[in-house]
């Protein structure tokens, strides 16, 4: 069966200006994302898995090549047009969660969407849902400085998917949690992406994590050095 392509790079390049030269953090990059992916980039500490993320989220720019998302070219959009696509179908989830610490739990998750054109109903139905769905209601009215770190990456999984966004970008999200709370991100992202066809592509370091990654993209020095399926768990019941 032939899978809907949401992200595919072509010869993507990535140079950032240092000193008076430049340095090559991707080059030549060639990946086909479909709709429903569940995907780990891995690699060494520089090796350019956030500018990869980056990219693909629309946040940089490719200096040559070109990266298509949801049938866009990135690089051809406006700042305007790429705001857009960010608030429409892109959620983000950092490791530091980035959540608005003076926000309850609640309105850290709303927040995405006073973008969009939704009534104040909408808004609460979607916000209800998406905290449910990683089991935070009882923290509701809560501040993130009266949660713990797991629970913070919770909210800011339940911010990235509450307009139900196309693809979920996500950077080494458990890189600053314990083994357990790494465990429950990931089923939790997995639970969402089974459910809503959502594709995640997340970075990690993190060999807590490898085990739930259905395809493994592993960078070295800004080239793909390996792409595989992975997998190692049943994913039989799905679908
Ligand atoms: N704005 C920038 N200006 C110059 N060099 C940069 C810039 N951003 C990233 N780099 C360089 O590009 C390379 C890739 O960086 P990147 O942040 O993508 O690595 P990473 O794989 O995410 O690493 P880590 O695992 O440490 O997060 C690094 O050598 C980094 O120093
Ligand atoms: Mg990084």
């Amino acid at each position: 069966m032939d899978k809907q392509i949401i992200v595919q790079t072509k010869r993507l390049t990535k140079h950032f200006p240092v000193g008076g030269g430049q340095f090559t953090a991707l080059r030549d990059i060639n990946l086909t994302f479909s709709k429903g992916e569940f995907t780990g980039v891995v690699g060494p500490s520089g090796s350019g898995k956030t500018t990869l993320l980056n990219i693909i989220g629309s946040l940089d720019a490719p200096s040559e090549g070109s990266v298509t998302v949801l049938g866009k070219p990135v690089e051809a959009l406006t700042h305007k047009q790429a705001a857009d696509l960010r608030c429409r179908h892109l959620g983000f989830i950092f490791q530091t969660y980035n959540l608005l610490p003076v926000y309850t739990v609640y309105e850290n998750v709303e927040f995405p969407l006073l973008l969009l054109d939704l009534s104040a109903k909408e808004r609460e139905e979607a916000v209800l849902q998406a905290v449910e769905s990683v089991g935070l209601m009882p923290k509701l009215k809560s501040r993130p400085a009266q949660l713990s770190g797991g629970e913070c990456q919770r909210v800011a999984i339940a911010r990235a998917m509450v307009k139900k966004p196309a693809i979920v970008l996500a950077d080494e999200p458990t890189a600053n949690l314990d083994a357990e709370n790494s465990h429950h991100i990931l089923q939790t992202m997995e639970k969402l992406n089974t459910k809503f066809q959502t594709t995640f592509i997340f970075s990690t370091h993190d060999d807590k994590v490898i085990q739930y990654l259905r395809r493994k993209i592993t960078l070295e020095d800004g080239e793909v050095a390996e792409d595989q399926e992975a997998g190692i768990r049943d994913q039989e019941e799905e679908g």
